[in-house]
């Protein structure tokens, strides 16, 4: 068998691909393309959720926020070695997201404006990148569903967390309760546009569903989230924002209104409300951490002379 055959046959009975295995050029550019905007969106994830961490309202919220934006940098790191594992070079993908070359996800280009929006992004925005990454660890390519399996573990946390925190506002005053409705007012939609374009927009989709890279499609997940997030939003005594949402019963699922795709296209080429401040920070980030960079590589050099001597 050769190998364009064995590759194919391996993605049929579901063997995962491994680092060495043959694969086509474009399977292993799909996938750097893809885990490599992954991770920079738990790295650029960090920013809204850290705008707050300062401001928490207890002790305790302050060092359960602070746990999660570092579970979401861990996140990021196995996601680039992931990538590594493909031949992708870790400062050359991050280099790309910095000059604006490679997208990171829509979702966090939105400002965090009080501290309800913390609780309704560690709900919804966690709970929508579960959904997807649930899937993903069926993916195709083994290192990285073995990562998603762990990811999954801490998102759930953070998806619970965020659900917690948006209970304590439902249950509060009803300034509390008004801050979390216009919460989830405003990031109800763009966690809709959290799973890309309608599969019929969705250049990606067909090959990276042959290759078995996405499990289910963009729809697909979408509605998942839909599905499992309104009763969510019920039992808060809160209201989803979508006049036209309704539940048909001869399907089982949620009907939806349409997204506003402007929004989402102005969003990923670079027009959303932070698209500017998010690569700014990432780029003053980068800048100010090069001494840490320097340093590092200084020591690892002086223990690499320390092994051989
Ligand atoms: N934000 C930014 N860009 C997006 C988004 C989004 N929400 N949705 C789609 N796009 C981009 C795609 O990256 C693609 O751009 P590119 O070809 O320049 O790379 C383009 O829009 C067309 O979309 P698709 O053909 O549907 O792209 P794809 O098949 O890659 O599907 C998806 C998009 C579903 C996001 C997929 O890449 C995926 O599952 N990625 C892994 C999960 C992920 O990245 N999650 C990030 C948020 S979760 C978190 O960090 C907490």
């Amino acid at each position: 068998m050769n190998e364009s055959a064995l590759f194919e046959q391996k993605v049929a009975s579901e063997t995962a691909i491994e680092p060495k295995d043959w694969m086509p050029e474009h399977y292993r550019k799909t996938l750097i393309r893809q885990i490599g905007q992954h991770a920079h969106s738990e790295i650029v994830g960090m920013l809204p959720e850290a705008n707050w961490l300062t401001r928490a309202p207890t002790l305790h919220r302050k060092a359960v926020l602070l746990a999660k934006i570092q579970d979401e940098a861990g996140h990021g790191m196995y996601l680039y070695s992931a990538a590594e594992t493909l031949g992708g070079d870790r400062t050359e993908l991050y280099q790309k997201m910095l000059a604006g070359e490679m997208k990171y996800s829509s979702i966090f280009n939105y400002p965090t404006l009080t501290w309800a929006d913390i609780g309704v992004v560690g709900w919804l925005v966690d709970g929508a990148a579960i959904v997807n990454q649930v899937a993903l660890c069926r993916t195709s390519y083994g290192p990285y569903a073995r990562a998603m399996v762990r990811i999954c573990k801490e998102e759930s946390f953070h998806q619970r967390q965020g659900y917690e925190a948006v209970t304590a506002l439902a249950n509060g005053t009803e300034a509390q309760r008004a801050m979390l409705q216009d919460a989830i007012n405003r990031w109800w939609w763009p966690s809709l546009m959290m799973f890309g374009p309608n599969d019929s927009e969705s250049p990606n989709s067909a090959q990276s569903m042959a290759w078995k890279i996405k499990r289910l499609s963009n729809d697909e997940l979408r509605q998942k989230f839909v599905d499992n997030t309104v009763h969510q939003v019920e039992a808060l005594g809160m209201t989803v924002p979508d006049p036209d949402l309704k539940w048909n019963e001869e399907l089982g699922h949620y009907e939806f209104g349409e997204i506003d795709w402007e929004e989402f296209n102005q969003v990923i080429q670079g027009h959303g409300i932070c698209n500017q401040e998010r690569l700014d920070a990432k780029r003053r980030a980068w800048d100010n951490g090069a001494w840490v960079r320097e340093a590092a590589l200084a020591h690892a050099r002086k223990q690499n002379v320390r092994q051989v001597a």
